[in-house]
């Protein structure tokens, strides 16, 4: 066990600083549950926009809401109290312009209390993320699959695997770095393009199938877990809750249908009387 105690919550400057140094431990958490377990671990929380599909059964992350991340934001933030706690700006509240983004991620921040949003990058991009840090909000960028253009791009595919994509995935890296973002995600890109970045940018890199080169590595709890029946080919699987899950319910099916359950140490007595 790598549990960890802190006496204070890891901090911005914390994280920009691991660049090329330590690993960045990174996890999602959408519940205050799931947050207390892996917070002692983890040096990042993201209350990932995921959670449209993970939590909601959405099928993507486009119908996410900002009272939804605010919701899931304060959920995290009651109950983490070591990792930085990063929350997610879903789609379209912040694309449209930089005030746009400022509103939504201030009311994030007012509302949840967590330290920084994440922000995908699109057209503008470089330009929201330099007014939102100068404005007291600390940004993590988010740079090749996109789940938000998942109707542009036509469903959750890898990028940089042409000259061309490979190109605006770097750009977009750089871009967000000299714009101040503090770290960039670096999702689902071939793995020579996620240590160009790397080596590129002063921000660390968070990689999600991209790179063991990545300065630090993310991924959905719920599919590191083995929560569902089909992960994506970068996820390893640390444990099997379906399993888990699957077999405990059973057995309580089976208890309840068999007048098993409760049983007399799990009911109340009539006390006796003095
Ligand atoms: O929404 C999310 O969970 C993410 C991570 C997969 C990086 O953006």
């Amino acid at each position: 066990m790598s549990a960890q105690t802190r006496s204070q919550r890891i901090t911005v400057p914390d994280i920009a600083a691991r660049k090329g140094r330590e690993k960045v431990v990174c996890l999602t958490a959408y519940t205050a549950p799931m947050a207390a377990l892996l917070d002692p671990h983890c040096d990042l929380l993201l209350v990932g926009d995921s959670l449209g599909m993970v939590v909601h059964g959405l099928p993507s992350t486009v119908g996410v809401t900002l009272e939804m991340m605010i919701l899931h934001g304060q959920a995290v933030m009651r109950a983490a109290k070591q990792a930085l706690v990063v929350v997610d700006l879903p789609f379209g509240s912040y694309e449209a312009n930089p005030e746009q983004a400022f509103q939504s991620a201030s009311r994030i921040m007012r509302e949840t209390g967590c330290q920084a949003v994440k922000v995908e990058a699109s057209e503008g991009i470089s330009k929201t993320i330099r007014f939102l840090v100068g404005r007291g909000i600390p940004v993590v960028g988010h740079v090749g699959l996109r789940p938000q253009a998942a109707n542009v791009d036509g469903g959750f595919k890898a990028k940089g695997r042409t000259a061309v994509e490979r190109e605006r995935v770097l750009a977009e890296a750089v871009a967000s770095d000299e714009a101040g973002a503090f770290a960039i995600v670096v999702e689902g890109v071939a793995s020579d393009l996620a240590l160009e970045i790397t080596r590129k940018v002063k921000a660390p890199t968070i990689g999600i199938g991209a790179s063991v080169d990545c300065d630090g590595q993310i991924l959905v709890t719920d599919d590191m877990l083995g929560l569902f029946d089909w992960t994506p080919k970068f996820v390893r699987r640390y444990g099997n809750m379906r399993d888990l899950v699957e077999k405990a319910v059973a057995s309580y099916a089976e208890d309840v249908r068999a007048g098993r359950f409760p049983g007399q140490a799990e009911v109340y007595k009539l006390r006796a009387h003095s």
